[in-house]
């Protein structure tokens, strides 16, 4: 979970101007601290090496491997306080839904993870913040599981 996202806010929930500045200001050093776009697309890139490699995975991406491997970027990056352009792109992420034509079981979760682990380990980041990536993508990937069936 990013850091910015832990605070309260005040007067009985609102967001009052301040607030909106100190989110914004969160976001920067949250994006900041964890290499910001370079580290993003490090680690998106190392990623889609593995999922271009991977008999069950590939065949999902259609052959559009670097538009994949940019909006996944865009959409960390947004995640994790670096800037909006994923949504203004391509709108509310609704991941769950965008995801439900894939066949997603244990073992594709199980690949991406697998992939995603490569990427993480070699993107030189801080312990915790390398920990928790690991437990939003943990979640995250668990989250889109849709089928237990491998086949239809
Ligand atoms: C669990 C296994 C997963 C599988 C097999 C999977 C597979 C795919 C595939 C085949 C696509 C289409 C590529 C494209 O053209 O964009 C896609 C898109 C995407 N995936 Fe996943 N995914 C998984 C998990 C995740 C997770 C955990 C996240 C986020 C943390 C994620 C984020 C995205 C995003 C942002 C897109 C682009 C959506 C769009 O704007 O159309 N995926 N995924």
């Amino acid at each position: 979970m990013p850091f910015f996202r832990k605070r309260r806010t005040r007067d009985n929930g609102r967001v009052t101007a301040n607030d909106d500045t100190d989110l914004a200001a969160r976001r920067a050093a949250q994006f900041e601290a964890m290499g910001g776009h370079e580290m993003f697309d490090r680690l998106t890139h190392r990623f889609y090496q593995g999922v271009r490699e991977d008999e069950v995975l590939a065949p999902m991406y259609e052959d559009d491997f670097a538009g994949g491997e940019d909006r996944l970027r865009m959409f960390l990056e947004q995640y994790w306080g670096g800037p909006f352009t994923y949504s203004e792109l391509r709108g509310h992420p609704r991941l769950r839904m965008r995801h439900a034509k894939f066949r997603i079981t244990p073992d594709a979760r199980d690949r991406w993870l697998q992939h995603m682990r490569v990427a993480v380990d070699e993107a030189g980041l801080a312990p915790e913040i390398e920990q928790a990536l690991w437990d939003y993508l943990v979640r995250a990937a668990d989250a889109m599981i849709n089928t237990l069936e491998p086949r239809p």
